[in-house]
């Protein structure tokens, strides 16, 4: 009989896949196993590092109170629902769904277990017979999504966030024929910068196009400005459309629990007759199996933690980061993401250098989120820094220390 595996096809054949592969099997921080987990500290194997590769923006993956929310919750419901939605909702769902659309000010919201699913489903559909636009640095998610669309029919182009006329000019090319979606990242989640909004929206508005937007790293974060907020951040993480004083008028927001939140869960924010439409016409509605009973336990909590406790969250995690930016300005070295955002990202002068680098970092107990090529461009090799509330003061003082060597050793890009 012949060996099955000599019939698959070689997926690492790919030269790209080249510089990831060496990555995986040299480096430690790349598909690591953890031993164990004490808030921002981590051990792997005997070495204990400093957690800067996490997304819980927020730290409530341990917070008491939500901890707590979970076993009263799991046994009212069990572990699981199980049901595709279709077939049958825990109320906690509608719950968290009316209390996300007041939270985002939003017409509706629908609930699906990840942003990748939502991507994967919602993209093609509205992008069916007509044209879909992708910005050149969206999430792989969004572009997979994008690429579907393709597949099934609709032309796809990509635009750069930073050259209006030129997504201008595609769509005004594009009139006519079909619908025309154009989709984004609220907050880049390896820069941590974001686009001008407004400035978008009014030319998709202009063009009856419609914004999808994954603000997976900004819900939680960045939220509605007032004369009352706690810092730049703005209040209550509603998400970009807030924070830039947009409405939803054409736009079509994503978000995810899966970061500030720390559970399993995305979200759409669209009207409800689109809501309506996807639960029979988008796969995992009926499909895919939902989120786990904790996780929507752990969404709830986050929700009510969130209005008592999330701006005074939000000012100290504002703090922190600014410690880091102003400590890398002063370095001297370059960063895209000047903004603010909990995201620093660290292009190094020479990509040939990453090895160095990441076995500097992590001999001195620093874990951070490794940018080889070709998850990124050449140019953009380095490594992503992420603040959260529970990093600590002297976990930042550590990393700080650890920027200052790399910036004498010079591998570090300097600033313009
Ligand atoms: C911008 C962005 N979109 C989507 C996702 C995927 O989110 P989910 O885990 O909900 O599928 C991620 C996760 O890393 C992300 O960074």
């Amino acid at each position: 009989m012949r060996a099955i595996a000599a019939e698959l096809p070689d997926v690492g054949a790919d030269p790209r896949w080249r510089d990831l592969d060496h990555l995986r099997r040299t480096s430690p921080m790349s598909d690591a196993v953890l031993d164990e987990v004490r808030g921002r500290h981590i051990r792997s194997g005997d070495h204990w590092l400093i957690d800067f590769a996490s997304c819980n923006y927020l730290g409530f993956d341990w917070d008491p109170e939500i901890i707590e929310a979970i076993e009263p919750a799991v046994r009212r419901w069990g572990t699981h629902p199980s049901w595709s939605r279709l077939i049958g909702n825990p109320r906690l769902y509608p719950e968290i769904e009316e209390r996300l659309t007041a939270l985002l000010g939003a017409p509706d919201t629908l609930l699906l277990p990840t942003a990748t699913l939502i991507h994967a489903s919602v993209i093609p559909l509205l992008a069916a017979g007509g044209h879909v636009f992708v910005e050149a640095r969206a999430h792989k998610t969004v572009y997979d999504g994008c690429v579907s669309a393709r597949g099934r029919g609709a032309t796809l182009t990509r635009f750069h966030a930073d050259r209006p006329e030129e997504l201008e000019g595609l769509l005004r090319a594009a009139n006519g024929s079909g619908p025309r979606l154009v989709c984004l990242d609220g907050v880049d989640s390896m820069s941590g910068t974001s686009p001008d909004l407004p400035l978008l929206a009014r030319i998709c508005r202009e063009r009856g196009a419609t914004l999808y937007v994954d603000d997976t790293h900004g819900f939680g974060v960045i939220g509605e400005r007032s004369a009352h907020e706690t810092c730049p951040y703005g209040s209550r993480g509603n998400s970009v459309v807030r924070h830039t004083g947009e409405s939803y008028d054409g736009i079509v927001l994503v978000g995810g629990f899966s970061k500030a939140y720390s559970s399993l869960l995305a979200f759409l924010a669209l009207p409800t007759r689109l809501k309506d439409r996807l639960k029979v016409a988008a796969g995992p509605y009926l499909y895919s199996g939902p989120s786990p009973t904790a996780s929507l336990a752990t969404v709830l909590a986050g929700l009510e933690v969130n209005e008592r406790r999330g701006d005074l969250i939000r000012a100290d995690l504002h703090r922190k980061t600014l410690r880091v930016l102003d400590h890398v300005r002063r370095l001297g070295v370059h960063t895209p993401g000047e903004q603010g955002f909990p995201i620093v990202e660290l292009p190094l002068a020479d990509s040939a250098d990453l090895d160095e680098v990441v076995r500097l970092l992590w001999d001195r107990g620093i874990y951070v989120t490794v940018a080889a090529y070709p998850l990124v461009p050449r140019d953009r090799v380095g490594f992503r820094i992420q603040l959260t509330a529970l990093n600590s003061d002297e976990d930042i003082d550590r990393l700080n220390d650890t920027l200052g060597l790399l910036a004498e050793r010079s591998v570090l890009r300097p600033r313009e």
